[in-house]
């Protein structure tokens, strides 16, 4: 089916805007343009906002009336799909895994705000939440729908091939695109829709976790194919990967913290520790090793994060 015929529910603002960022263009000695996903107008915005667009109407086509979903305790995917599921008439219900900061304050503060019924859970394997969901939505007896960690499957992923789809209609030629890759669908997204829309465009995905996302992003990218019924050759699509977790997952890094403060005191933008920061390092780190031609211009993605920014400690 083609992504047009998708069902999909009008939750955010676009398209987001596409800005140059004149000063760090001049640090780094390359022309950098920013694509302002923080700004997608639900709750403090962000990447999340795309995918549930596609993920929800699938849940309203569905008949489910309870909306579960999980993460990190301070999930900026968790927190969003609350803010649009409330927004849609359904009810969230958060089964977080119990570890990084539990306390009210970042997108746990902005959970309690909405009244979101938030559950965290003692466990390491998304595996143990699943079957908790499954649990608590029969005993509910309520019809209920399952959204994956960080929104990641085939259908999630479209809203960034859609993301793509935009760009190109924005009119800019872009050499390069670079996003963070947390759970993968941003990333996936951004490189098969790179295929379809944005030929000659190599996307290039931070990793912000350790999870194998040389198997996942193809997966993805697969699956999403597939579900647009696309004959494409994914082991052909121009995408890089690199590392960029540095001490861990929610754990703020070095030159992350130095790419925050880069963003912050040359153009006003704030990145935050778990995503954008350190896949704005890596930016940086790829224009130094000399990456980029001079005048290639590369588009990073920015995929908000802001909730989380109030909940780390940055002298950890
Ligand atoms: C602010 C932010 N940026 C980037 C990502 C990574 O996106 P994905 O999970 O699709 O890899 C996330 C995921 O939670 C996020 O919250």
């Amino acid at each position: 089916m083609a992504l047009k015929d998708f069902a999909k529910v009008s939750l955010g603002c676009f398209p987001t805007p596409i800005q140059r960022l004149d000063a760090i263009s001049r640090e780094l000695g390359v022309s950098v343009y920013i694509k302002r996903d923080d700004l997608t107008g639900v709750g403090l915005g962000g990447n999340k906002v795309r995918k549930l667009e596609y993920l929800l109407a699938d849940a309203r086509e569905k008949g489910a009336e309870v909306v579960f979903t999980t993460g990190g305790a301070q999930s900026n995917h968790a927190m969003l799909t609350a803010a649009c599921a409330l927004k849609m008439g359904m009810t969230p219900i958060l089964i977080l895994k119990k570890r990084g900061v539990t306390g009210p304050l970042g997108n746990r503060l902005l959970e309690s705000l909405m009244g979101v019924d938030v559950r965290l859970m003692d466990t390491d394997d998304y595996a143990d939440i699943y079957a908790e969901m499954d649990r608590v939505g029969q005993a509910l007896g309520r019809p209920y729908y399952k959204i994956p960690c960080g929104g990641s499957n085939a259908l999630g992923s479209l809203g960034y091939v859609d993301c793509a789809r935009e760009i190109a209609a924005q009119g800019i030629r872009f050499d390069h695109i670079v996003c963070a890759e947390g759970s993968g669908g941003t990333m996936a997204g951004l490189a098969l829709g790179a295929m379809l829309y944005l030929p000659g465009v190599r996307v290039h995905g931070m990793m912000v976790d350790t999870d194998p996302f040389d198997r996942i992003t193809p997966r993805l990218m697969r699956e999403a194919a597939a579900l647009l019924g696309e004959d494409v050759d994914i082991a052909s699509a121009d995408y890089t990967l690199r590392d960029m977790c540095g001490p861990g997952y929610a754990i703020s890094s070095a030159e992350g913290k130095d790419a925050i403060g880069l963003m912050a005191s040359k153009e006003g933008l704030f990145l935050d520790p778990v995503y954008t920061g350190k896949a704005f390092a890596g930016l940086i780190a790829m224009a130094k090793e000399g990456a980029f031609r001079p005048d290639d211009r590369v588009l990073f993605l920015h995929s908000g994060g802001a909730g989380g920014l109030f909940a780390v400690k940055m002298d950890e």
